[in-house]
């Protein structure tokens, strides 16, 4: 995720830059820059790389400023490379920002500026704001800011500066974290609280829609409407560690709660309407050729490893359900040495949070050598995948820092299910009426998250009545099924309990032999049409001697006689729920590995990317 900071004050302010950006490194970057407002005017310094880059850059010079703005940048929009890096400038050098979140409607303003003459140096979407902020100035900073405000949307967390006002810096947010920060000889902004604590604990978190005007010696909070306003300042208790995630416990707690917001801001930019009907409709332009996934004879492979395997699985589920296309899903370690049949009329989805794993990558290079079209779903621009890809759809999850996957898992899913949903339509096999209706039901999907973790508690005591369990299986149905299998994976990765996934109707064929009174069995039960097998599997385990747990929709009471214990979520439509019913389980596993004194973040013997066979 990008970091901004922001300093003005009696000091110079490049190496205060510095040392606030060091401390948001944490939060993963694949380049950094500054301006600062010195006695020759504003001064911009940027680098793709690490920070020790920018710092080489500016060791052979002393920008003499007190006013400065910085920023790490993770790439969403536009390569890692210096001209993409922040800050950005308007065309005439004047103004300065730095920009953490997504514009979605970027695309549109951009056009607009580049016909009222605007030329743009970057790929970015956040370079849309120096020029809008420039395009509205008329002497006053303040207003300029709120009039770009207006008319971007998306997600912002801005540090502006302008050599017409040396005097302040303006901040903005909507929906990304941004902090006003008091110190001894001078103020503050940063994304997050560990760019302050070696200057300050006393800070003001400003809300959605509001801007701060930072002096020297004061500062100043407006509404989006310019009425001034008056904000509490807070004290941080937290040392750097716990600031660094967020005052969460660890960065799989961090990143599961990160989700809500990692599935909006993957799918809000991708669902638009139709100018004629006003139906919603998918945006697919990263994928090139989408067309001709149309062909009768066209074919998708999924290949993955892991976690993203198994988003490839419930994406098989997906497209044959809403676009009734063959799916055939592979493990990338299996796919490369099998000898696979595929060619030309092939598409293949390769997924990979990090879009570094050596067997996916070489999965996807055989594909491509066979003529296969291929699309990346992965959270890493700039990685090798995204490079070789033919097309790529990222998850904008932000960095995944935890071993376990989360927020990526999800957020993969919500690609799959845009995809599928747009070829479905193009297919023919949904009307654009309910391509409207499915669309406006996955637009409910993160709040629905976001209510999951009003039962945090309650998984919390689940597991701990179950963390010693030897044995823990997961059951389901279809959509089901898939969940069970990254269900326990999560629970084996952190926790190191035994844990296997069965489709629920082969447990007669085998593994009921292995239930007893020490087995937990967890029951997916969000396939409506399939309730009556779920509660006969329930059952047939129970006779063993099983506890078990049922995760099924808040309207249902199918399986309260049947289940020692149910656990109930939002209700959306059976074929969406993956996107929900996996988060229980996150969490489950989560408090199952720190009851059993693991590290969640830092399993043994896992590496977050395995770039090596
Ligand atoms: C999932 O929690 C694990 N970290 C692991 O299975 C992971 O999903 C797998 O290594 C694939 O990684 P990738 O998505 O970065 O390719």
């Amino acid at each position: 995720m990008c970091g901004i900071v922001g300093y003005i004050g009696t000091e110079v302010a490049t190496p205060l830059l510095l040392d606030s950006l060091k401390k948001l490194e944490y939060r993963g970057y694949d380049s950094a820059g500054i301006a600062v407002l010195a006695h020759e005017g504003l001064v911009v310094r940027k680098a793709k790389g690490r920070l020790t880059k920018l710092e080489q850059l500016l060791a052979s010079e002393a920008i003499d400023g007190t006013v400065g703005i910085g920023h790490t940048r993770w790439a969403t929009h536009g390569e890692p490379s210096d001209i993409n890096s922040h800050p950005h400038t308007d065309v005439s050098g004047n103004i300065a920002i730095v920009h953490n979140g997504i514009i979605e409607n970027h695309a549109k303003l951009r056009d607009w500026l580049e016909k009222h003459g605007v030329t743009f140096r970057s790929q970015t979407d956040s370079e849309v704001i120096a020029h809008l902020i420039d395009f509205h100035y008329n002497g006053d900073l303040l207003q300029a800011v709120r009039e770009t405000m207006a008319r971007i949307e998306g997600s912002y967390a801005l540090g502006v500066l302008s050599e017409d006002a040396p005097d302040r810096i303006i901040a903005a947010r909507k929906d990304s974290p941004l902090v006003i920060g008091y110190g001894k000889t001078g103020n503050y902004i940063a994304s997050d609280v560990p760019a302050l604590l070696a200057h300050t604990r006393e800070v003001t978190y400003i809300d959605d829609y509001e801007l701060a005007v930072l002096f020297a010696d004061h500062v100043e909070f407006y509404t989006e409407d310019g009425d001034p306003v008056q904000k509490e300042i807070c004290h941080i208790e937290w040392d750097v560690e716990a600031a660094e995630k967020g005052g969460y416990e660890h960065f799989m707690l961090k990143e599961m709660h990160e989700q809500p917001k990692a599935l909006t801001d993957t799918i809000r930019p991708r669902i638009i309407r139709d100018e004629s009907s006003g139906l919603r409709n998918v945006d697919m332009h990263e994928v090139k050729d989408f067309e001709r996934w149309k062909a009768e004879d066209s074919r998708i492979f999924i290949v993955a490893c892991g976690t993203a395997w198994h988003a490839g699985i419930v994406g098989k589920y997906i497209f044959e359900q809403f676009a009734r296309i063959p799916v055939e899903v592979d493990i990338a370690s299996e796919f490369r040495y099998r000898n696979p049949l595929c060619g030309k009329n092939d598409i293949f989805i390769i997924i990979s949070q990090s879009g570094e794993t050596a067997d996916t990558l070489a999965a996807m290079r055989l594909a491509k050598r066979s003529g296969a079209e291929i699309v990346a779903i992965t959270n890493v621009v700039g990685s090798t995948l995204s490079r070789e890809a033919d097309s790529v759809l990222y998850t904008w999850a932000g960095p995944e820092i935890a071993v376990a996957s989360t927020k990526a898992f999800t957020t993969q899913l919500s690609c799959l299910y845009l995809i599928a949903l747009k070829l479905g339509n193009i297919r023919g096999v949904i009307s654009h009426q309910q391509l409207d209706e499915h669309l406006k039901e996955i637009e409910r999907i993160p709040a629905a998250a976001a209510k999951i973790f009003d039962m945090e508690d309650e998984l919390q005591r689940f597991a701990a009545r179950h963390f010693n369990k030897t044995k823990v299986f997961f059951m389901g149905r279809l959509f089901d099924y898939a969940i069970s299998m990254e269900s326990a994976l999560k629970l084996k990765e952190i926790s190191y309990t035994h844990s296997e996934a069965f489709a629920a109707g082969e447990l007669k064929h085998g593994p009921i032999a292995l239930v007893d009174t020490s087995t937990l069995v967890v029951a997916f039960c969000t396939q409506r049409a399939l309730f009556e097998k779920m509660d006969s599997n329930m059952k047939e385990v129970k006779a063993r001697g099983a506890t078990v747990l049922a995760i099924t929709f808040d309207d249902v009471d199918t399986f309260d006689g049947t289940a020692d214990e149910t656990l109930k979520l939002p209700v959306v439509l059976d074929q969406f729920s993956p996107m929900l019913s996996i988060i229980p389980c996150q969490l489950y596993a989560y408090y199952c590995s720190i009851l059993r004194g693991n590290d969640p973040d830092k399993p043994r013997n896992l590496a977050k990317s395995v770039t090596v066979e």
